[in-house]
């Protein structure tokens, strides 16, 4: 795990930028992400999956820095987008039309519309009364919108019950029974045409299993549909992939997910497409901070540091464990929270830990930080988010700049009525 954050003379680098050196010049809390580790990911999953030749749509959720599109693009890939912001950046950052597909169950008129206008692969149809939207849209402007129903598989991805996607209870998708009715209507719509199918059973998943099962029941329907509509062409099987967030954890290999999947997808002749995230991007990232105090309770230590819970909401939002070492090697240990200064006893990043015994000034790396870090962070407390650097080998470059306090009330103002 994290190949490409390692220690080199006892200093922790990234790839082959010493990370003491960019904390120093572009100060903390730090967002930083190996070029090199996306790269490698994505290409890991596109060779395991080869014989199916999958469409690898990147879910920018998980890590939306233009930048890290960008690479990624350059490699081939489309980009999963779930709002107009999200599809907004994917085009920015050259990512073409017709290789992203726009999912969520809340798209607006004015979402729709813009991914019409640009002409983007499908749409990922969460619903009945969002098919008759997008086809009323299509029609008002003179255009196709194509579609892939989400059908909702009703498999247990056996992952935290925020980020379970596919089990009948949660809202995503149409339910396999109710999808022939979705299917019917979607070929009566005039301004739809029927593109394929979609799942995505929730993430992170560590095992094959969840989506073989899940297969294994939208098979069935998908030979089906493709005999009776010429257009259905797509069987897109979502994201969700997981990676290791602990040391002794083993990560989901793409080869052992490839000879789980592909079976199952061999023969049906549709374009399979993937929408992996945090695969590519979860360990190709680090959060560095550094250490403001070291405070000791009755109880244990608690180790303050600069970044948050607005820098980094996992831990606190999903119980996330998140490995965290020092950047200047040490052996020695001690053991207590890591905590940041938000008003919240929420605010750790871990808690009852063994850790690297730090003193104040001393940095720390938070590991496996690279999905669902930077794009969930938030101005809680009136702080300003961190700042994100992209290493490739010995060159590192700032690829979002740290948020000032004018930044932070850009926008606002104060009503003149209110100066009694
Ligand atoms: N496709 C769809 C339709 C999705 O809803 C998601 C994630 C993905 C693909 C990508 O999943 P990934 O491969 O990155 O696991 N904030 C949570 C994760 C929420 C995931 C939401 N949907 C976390 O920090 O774990």
């Amino acid at each position: 795990m994290q190949s490409d954050f390692t220690y080199m003379n006892g200093q922790l680098c990234a790839e082959k930028v010493s990370v003491s050196k960019l904390a120093e010049e572009c100060g903390t809390p730090l967002y930083i992400y190996s070029r090199s580790h996306l790269i490698r990911q994505y290409r890991a999953l596109a060779d395991a999956m080869k014989s199916v030749q999958p469409q690898i749509y990147f879910a920018i959720k998980s890590n939306s820095n233009l930048a890290v599109i960008r690479t990624l693009a350059d490699q081939g890939a489309g980009a999963d987008v779930v709002s107009g912001g999200e599809l907004f950046r994917a085009r920015k950052a050259g990512v073409p039309a017709d290789k992203i597909v726009f999912a969520g169950v809340g798209k607006t008129a004015a979402e729709i519309d813009y991914a019409l206008k640009e002409g983007i692969k499908f749409f990922t149809v969460e619903s009945e009364p969002e098919l008759q939207r997008i086809s009323d849209r299509a029609e008002a402007m003179g255009v196709t919108g194509r579609v892939a129903i989400r059908v909702n598989p009703d498999v247990d991805p056996k992952t935290h019950k925020y980020t379970s996607t596919g089990k009948a209870e949660n809202k995503f998708g149409v339910d396999l029974t109710r999808a022939e009715r979705a299917y019917d209507l979607a070929a009566r719509l005039p301004g739809v045409e029927v593109a394929g199918m979609h799942m995505h059973l929730g993430s992170p998943i560590m095992t094959p299993t969840p989506y073989a099962e899940a297969l294994q029941k939208v098979r069935p329907m998908c030979e089906a549909l493709k005999k009776e509509i010429p257009t259905f062409k797509h069987l897109d099987i979502g994201g969700g992939l997981g990676i290791a967030y602990r040391f002794e954890q083993d990560p989901l290999d793409p080869r052992d997910f490839a000879s789980a999947v592909l079976p199952l997808l061999h023969g049906l002749d549709l374009q399979i497409g993937m929408e992996p995230g945090r695969f590519i991007t979860g360990n190709a990232g680090i959060l560095v901070t550094r250490v403001e105090y070291v405070k000791e309770s009755l109880e244990k230590q608690f180790v303050i540091v600069d970044a948050a819970m607005n820098d980094l909401i996992r831990p606190p939002l999903y119980g996330a464990h998140h490995e965290i070492i020092s950047v200047v090697q040490t052996t020695e240990r001690a053991f207590g929270d890591v905590v940041g200064p938000i008003c919240e006893s929420g605010d750790f990043m871990a808690e009852n830990r063994e850790l690297p015994a730090v003193e104040e000034g001393d940095l720390l790396a938070v590991l496996s930080a690279g999905a669902y870090g930077f794009v969930m962070a938030s101005n809680y407390n009136s702080r300003g988010r961190a700042a994100e650097v992209m290493v490739e080998g010995e060159r590192a470059e700032v690829v979002r700049t740290r948020e000032t306090w004018d930044d932070l009330i850009r926008g606002e103002t104060i009503p003149e009525w209110t100066n009694s």
